[in-house]
């Protein structure tokens, strides 16, 4: 079977389209015939350098994929450890560990299906961390990107109230995607002109892009929340003096956040998928993803 292989760390090139043997199943493993896989950051950051992922050479990256189990023929999707796993998505068939694949959502095709797992399961997973009642304003960075367009979706099915910063022609899509108040991204501190327009503090503010937390902590009130999924840079120690509530957040793969996904599925969230790859071309996808202004997520079929 054909798998995506890197077998030297480097550039998009590091992919290789291989022929590998079939994976045996252990006893808590499902077979999963693969038909599509989300790209993610975290997969050219773990082409370019396995060591945070503590891997080694060869090994296969992809997280996240929508198939069919061979045993049952059911449809499902799964979300994989971003660290450790060394027999990624990106191949014809996966033995995935029982506890990582759940029945995906009938009504989504699953190219889209595809694009949802670990961004929606990271989405999820940031909102769970903040405890915001209804009507709270969170100010998101990168709203636009993989993770931010269904986090503000999410945020908005709880009912909180959205801030985001885009650039001046992302307005539109922005506001379709449910953002509440939009700043212009060239802002020097966007957060604050966000809590300039609102006239009032801001209740959290999510981090999705790096490098934003100390610079918005500023317009987050007393006793706020504050979330990253990306790093703890600069100087935090506001969030001492104005007691604000510091989240660093990993995404963590299981059955019941698919589920949960599944369920926000039922209620009308999601992804955009920009554009699709075929498996052959992998190293595009990668390309692609690191150009940036992707808007939405990319995503690789087989
Ligand atoms: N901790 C975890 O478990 C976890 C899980 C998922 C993702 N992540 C990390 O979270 C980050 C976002 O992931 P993603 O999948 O959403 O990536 P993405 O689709 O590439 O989105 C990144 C977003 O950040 C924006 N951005 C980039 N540079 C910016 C800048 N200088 N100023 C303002 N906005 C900027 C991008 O806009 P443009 O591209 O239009 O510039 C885009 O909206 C990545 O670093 C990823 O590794 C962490």
């Amino acid at each position: 079977m054909r798998a995506v292989v890197v077998r030297a760390p480097g550039g998009p090139e590091a992919l290789v389209l291989a022929e590998v043997p079939r994976p045996r199943p252990g006893p808590d493993e499902v077979l999963v015939d693969v038909e599509a896989v989300g790209v993610n950051p975290v997969d050219a950051g773990n082409r370019a350098d396995p060591s945070w992922a503590g891997l080694r050479a060869p090994y296969v990256v992809g997280y996240e994929l929508a198939g069919h189990a061979v045993d049952s023929g059911e449809p499902v999707w799964a979300l994989l450890p971003v660290r450790g796993t060394t027999r990624g998505a990106l191949a014809d068939r996966v033995a995935v560990p029982r506890e990582y694949v759940a029945p995906r959502p009938p009504e989504l095709h699953p190219i889209v299906a595809a694009a949802l797992p670990l961004a929606g399961c990271t989405a999820l997973q940031v909102l769970q961390r903040l405890p915001l009642p209804a009507g709270s304003w969170v100010f998101v960075h990168g709203a636009t990107g993989g993770v931010g367009h269904l986090l503000v979706q999410l945020a908005r099915s709880c009912g909180l109230h959205v801030a985001g910063a885009g650039r001046p022609e992302e307005r539109r899509r922005l506001e379709e995607l449910g953002v509440d108040l939009v700043v212009d991204r060239a802002e020097p501190a966007p957060v604050a002109a966000a809590a300039r327009r609102l006239g009032a503090e801001l209740d959290a503010v999510v981090d999705l892009v790096g490098g934003r937390l100390a610079s918005s902590l500023p317009s987050v009130r007393e006793g706020g929340q504050a979330a990253t999924v990306v790093d703890l840079a600069g100087d935090l120690d506001l969030a001492i003096d104005r007691n604000i509530d510091v989240h660093g957040v990993l995404v963590r793969p299981g059955r019941d956040r698919l589920y949960e996904l599944s369920a926000a599925v039922s209620s009308g969230l999601r992804p955009h998928v920009t554009d699709t790859y075929p498996l052959e071309r992998a190293a595009d996808a990668h390309r692609r993803l690191e150009a940036g202004r992707v808007g939405g997520k990319l995503v690789i079929t087989l």
